[in-house]
């Protein structure tokens, strides 16, 4: 490995403890050669003494934007917002200079997608978006996918035996899981995941069961020719498809009025919240930690969970594993062929929207 500076910067969500490279991946980040920048960072969830005892040097939360050009910055999730220039045009402070790895939330035309790439383009910086770190089969190398379905599931069924408390805050697999068993006198009641076979799907599936469930569980064959009445007969439902393509919707508002409908509690894990691609388009912002659950229908009652950071609230194992993932491909970082699709996709990105945003031009 030759000469790989990464900066693993601070997450400017107050409520983000995870970290794509945990300190012992970054020990092996430094035995190999990488220069490892650590910003400080007061909410994650291991110390950045830890990264230093690593090899790692430590700077101030932010600093990225004055690190060196050749630098590649390492997030996960949003950078922070910079005042625009005169007119649409992203001003000095918001052009990104640097190659950048993070979940950028960019290609499926959700809301703030354009002004990022906007900014990219004018600063001459690359997005590798993890999402899009793929194989050749195009299947994602790097997700927090088990987690984001565990603690999906896990909640709505806390919620729907009323016994899910606010605000969230971040806890322990053991903690979660002692909640989650069932109490004396619970009774049993019919779930569904949807994207069963996926990684959410699994980690939906494993926490229903940790609560003494047995759910249905459906794949892309079953909701080819949606059963809508199967559907609504279910009392939970767990959605953790990924869409690329536009697919028929879950739940419509009509559905919501239906006045036989069993489902009473809803966990979007997808969280396709203003794209296109929504397959639940009952709902248009999602819900938080503060307060998680969001009543979307009186009469029957229908209650949403849509948290699009679900993994944060078990840092500790999220981060662990997905760090597993990332660190190897790290190390092939600019090498390995998932980087150039990655950037191969960035590229296409900049040029779809270049067409229809003619101040963009291509990347
Ligand atoms: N809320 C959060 O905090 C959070 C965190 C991580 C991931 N996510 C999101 O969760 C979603 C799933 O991620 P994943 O890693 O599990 O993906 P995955 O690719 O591992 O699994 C998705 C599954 O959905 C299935 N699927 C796709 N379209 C379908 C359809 N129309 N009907 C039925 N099944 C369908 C696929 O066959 C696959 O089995 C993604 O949109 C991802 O962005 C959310």
């Amino acid at each position: 490995m030759t000469e790989l500076h990464l900066w693993l910067r601070h997450e400017i969500r107050t409520t983000e403890r995870r970290t794509p490279v945990v300190p012992s991946d970054a020990r092996r980040l430094v035995g190999a050669g990488v220069t490892l920048t650590v910003e400080e960072s007061p909410q994650r969830v291991f110390p950045a003494e830890a990264y230093e005892a690593a090899g790692c040097q430590v700077v101030p939360a932010g600093s990225w934007t004055g690190a060196p050009a050749d630098t590649v910055v390492v997030g996960l999730k949003e950078l922070p917002d910079a005042p625009d220039g005169p007119g649409e045009s992203p001003g000095e402070a918001a052009m990104l200079r640097h190659r950048h790895i993070f979940f950028g939330h960019a290609y499926k035309a959700q809301p703030g997608a354009r002004a990022l790439l906007r900014r990219f383009a004018a600063g001459g910086g690359t997005l590798f978006d993890l999402e899009y770190l793929v194989d050749e089969d195009g299947r994602r190398l790097t997700a927090f996918g088990y987690w984001a379905g565990y603690l999906g599931a896990a909640l709505a069924v806390l919620h729907h035996r009323g016994r899910l408390t606010a605000p969230l805050r971040p806890l322990s697999k053991k903690e979660l899981d002692d909640a989650l068993h069932p109490a004396p006198g619970d009774e049993r009641f019919a779930s569904l995941v949807i994207g069963a076979l996926g990684r959410s799907g699994r980690g939906a599936r494993a926490a229903l069961a940790e609560a003494g469930l047995e759910p249905t569980c459906w794949d892309l064959p079953e909701t080819r020719a949606l059963d809508r009445p199967a559907l609504l007969a279910h009392e939970l439902m767990v959605n953790t498809v990924l869409t690329t393509g536009p697919s028929t919707p879950f739940l419509t508002d009509k559905d919501l009025a239906e006045p036989d409908r069993r489902l009473r509690t809803v966990c979007d894990v997808t969280c396709d919240v203003g794209s296109p691609y929504n397959v639940l388009p009952v709902y248009d912002t999602v819900t938080d930690w503060a307060d998680p659950v969001r009543r979307l229908h009186a009469r029957p009652a229908l209650d949403l969970i849509a948290i699009d950071n679900l993994p944060s609230l078990l840092p500790e194992e999220a981060s662990t594993d997905f760090s597993a993932a990332l660190t190897p491909l790290l190390l092939e970082f600019g090498v390995g062929g998932e980087w150039g699709r990655c950037l191969d996709r960035f590229t296409e990105a900049c040029r779809e929207l270049g067409a229809r945003d003619e101040g963009l031009g291509d990347a």
